[in-house]
């Protein structure tokens, strides 16, 4: 009997997940709770918004879900993945419990120290006075320093303080105007690391792991890395900087630690484990780690990802990754991302998207911020589309996407152009 596939979440991720399941020859149904139009061509949207825990729960029972996937953080932290468990229903995804490595930074940063698993040298403070006088320590030395929030801040809550004044500005924001309510009831300061930022991607049943792909985003609205930041312009896989070197230290000094540290702190880890690392002089470290995939690293991903993606699901899920490996495509995959006028602050909605039906047969166009409206499809969304091509090599790639994305249009839509081309400067 075909499987019946449940995923949660609206995004470009959610629906690179989707399409990705949609060629599995295991998988006859893909619901998504809410999806987008670019999902509702593969799957069928129902309309359970991704916090409803009950809801959800309730309709995977209710038709027989076979596996549920689960795209974005928020229903991981409330505990989505431990309902369904007690109900028996199977979940891809890590407990609450274990997706505190993502929802805590205190928590994170406390076990690498535990297990001495290499990170940025932190303090964890409370208190005001205390955090600055830590801060000062590093920028008496004319270093940087780092200021973070311990919860979930929508990507705000870091600060890379240049000096004294500004690491103290967000010291206050934090811990005196909660600016991040609780979120920042505890900060950590913590010295600032040099080097290749890189992530890493990596599947787990709790005990074993398989690794998947590391992967570059551009967080920043404008070229070259100006502007303010975003939820991602583009990303791209296998980035240079990321050697088969530099793969064996991450797997053996920090995916496979941290996975047997949660083991052993029966926070058992079952999932996507989504490393953000800093590729420094003295090896790389962990900045901090995510416990589901990517936007929009996904969305590179996943046209790059061989073999049936609902059997390594299930087969974490069971607890039986053990020797399970996993192929990518060798060359390159790149995502350029198209956003609203405005974005990332206020941003237009309602543009007319034109051109999708010229792209080239093997570009993948996943849907982030669209909506079908008298079978027009308009923007609806900061981030709009994602365009993902394969080619050879990078520079392939990179000429590919940006013919592809000329072929598309809508009022004010704006793109990075430099997506990838840190790759091709090594
Ligand atoms: N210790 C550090 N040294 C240098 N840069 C850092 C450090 N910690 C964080 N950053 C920068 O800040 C960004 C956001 O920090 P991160 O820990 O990934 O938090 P979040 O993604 O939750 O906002 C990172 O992508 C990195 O560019
Ligand atoms: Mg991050």
């Amino acid at each position: 009997m075909g499987k019946k596939v449940l995923v949660i979440g609206q995004g470009g991720r959610e629906h690179a997940l989707v399409w990705k399941l949609a060629q599995s020859p295991r998988v006859e149904k893909i619901y998504a709770a809410p999806g987008n139009p670019g999902i509702a061509k593969l799957a069928e949207c129902i309309a359970i918004s991704a916090g409803d825990v009950e809801q959800l729960l309730q309709f995977a029972r209710d038709n027989n879900i076979d596996l549920t996937v689960v795209g974005p953080e928020a229903p991981l932290m409330d505990g989505i993945v431990d309902r369904f468990q007690q109900a028996g229903l199977k979940i891809f995804g890590p407990t609450a419990r274990a997706a505190e490595l993502e929802g805590s930074k205190v928590f994170t940063k406390n076990l690498l120290k535990k297990y001495g698993i290499p990170t940025a040298e932190f303090e964890v403070f409370d208190e005001i006075e205390l955090a600055r006088n830590y801060a000062r320590f590093f920028t008496d030395q004319g270093k940087k320093v780092v200021i973070k929030v311990d919860g979930l801040a929508a990507g705000k809550g870091v600060i890379v303080a240049n000096d004294w004044e500004e690491a103290s500005q967000a010291i206050d924001s934090m811990l005196k105007e909660k600016s991040f309510g609780s979120a920042g009831n505890k900060i950590i300061v913590e010295e600032c690391l040099i080097g290749q930022e890189v992530s890493f991607f990596a599947i787990s049943d709790g005990e074993n792991i398989v690794s998947l792909v590391s992967a570059q985003d551009h967080k920043q609205v404008f070229d070259n890395d100006g502007g303010p930041n975003t939820g991602g312009m583009g990303a791209y896989i296998n980035p240079p900087v990321f050697t088969a070197e530099v793969k064996d230290q991450v797997i053996n000094q920090i995916i496979r630690p941290v996975i047997e540290a949660m083991r052993k702190e029966g926070r058992f880890y079952q999932g996507v484990l989504f490393a953000g690392l800093m590729l420094t002089d003295a090896g790389p470290k962990v900045l901090e780690f995510n416990a589901r995939f990517g936007d929009p690293e996904t969305q590179a991903i996943m046209p790059a990802l061989k073999g049936d993606l609902y059997t390594l699901f299930e087969t974490a899920v069971n607890g039986e990754l053990k020797d399970y490996e996993v192929a990518i495509n060798e060359g390159a995959s790149i995502c350029v991302v198209l956003a609203s006028k405005g974005y990332p602050g206020a941003y237009d909605k309602g543009k007319v998207i034109r051109g999708l039906e010229d792209v080239s047969r093997d570009t993948v166009i996943f849907h982030a911020g669209t909506v079908e409206k008298d079978d027009q499809l308009l923007t609806n969304g900061g981030r709009v589309l994602a365009v993902v091509v394969q080619g050879a090599n990078m520079a392939e790639a990179i000429n590919k996407v940006y013919n592809e994305v000329k072929k598309i249009h809508f009022n004010g839509m704006h793109f990075r152009t430099d997506i990838g081309r840190k790759a091709l400067k090594r």
